[in-house]
């Protein structure tokens, strides 16, 4: 079994992402712990999640801007996640732009998941987007993140067929039901050891 990996989680909602790997974890199927949960929302139902399994929940206010931290906010989340010894950054419906503190200190360590196959559709509501456009095939993305939005190297991704009789709400679950797979499954091959990342390229060793 490998080591556990030791997880800080940011969310600023619903909470099901951060709910599949509290399940997995649980389960055995991964091996991570999670830290900390922080959100920029006070009322996020994913600290509320967290609080249930008994994972420390943090609220940290994220100042002035609609869709950033502001600078020193970001330093208070990476001292928290630092504090709580947290080795790799999960976004899990973290509705906001990382900036430079998080990649002074992360750079590397970073994950996001995305409810579209990227780089197309990026930015909010990517499934709406996808079933606007059209496509007859979307899905989710999980990458490493960079100092682009939505951009960096491609850890996996799953896709779903968009059917005749879709809606987004339709479409939306059945990519979120692909997230929650994907999800577990990056996470456990950081923790493997078994990423590695040369440019834009993740090979899995
Ligand atoms: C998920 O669909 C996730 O892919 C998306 O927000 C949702 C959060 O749901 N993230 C983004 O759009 C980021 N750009 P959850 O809170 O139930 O995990």
């Amino acid at each position: 079994m490998p080591r556990e990996v030791n997880l800080g989680v940011l969310a600023s909602g619903r909470g099901s992402n951060l709910q599949s790997i509290i399940d997995n974890i649980e389960a055995g199927k991964l091996s991570a712990e999670i830290a900390v949960v922080i959100s920029d929302n006070e009322d996020a139902k994913a600290l509320e999640r967290a609080r249930k399994h008994n994972i420390k929940a943090v609220y940290i206010p994220p100042g002035t801007h609609k869709t950033y931290l502001d600078d020193e906010v970001e330093k208070e989340y990476v001292k928290c996640l630092k504090e709580n010894g947290v080795e790799l950054v999960i976004l899990a419906g973290f509705m906001r732009v990382i900036k430079k503190r998080f990649f002074e200190e992360y750079s590397g360590r970073m994950m996001n998941i995305h409810p579209a196959l990227l780089p197309s559709f990026k930015g909010l509501e990517g499934q709406r987007q996808a079933f606007e456009y059209g496509v007859k095939v979307s899905g989710c993305t999980v990458h490493f993140i960079d100092e682009s939005v939505d951009h960096g190297p491609i850890i996996c991704q799953a896709s779903v067929p968009v059917l005749e009789d879709d809606t987004v709400e339709t479409l939306s679950a059945r990519i979120l039901k692909e997230e929650h797979r994907i999800y577990s499954e990056a996470i456990q091959l950081y923790a493997e050891g078994r990423l590695k990342t040369e440019e834009r390229k993740v090979r899995v060793v």
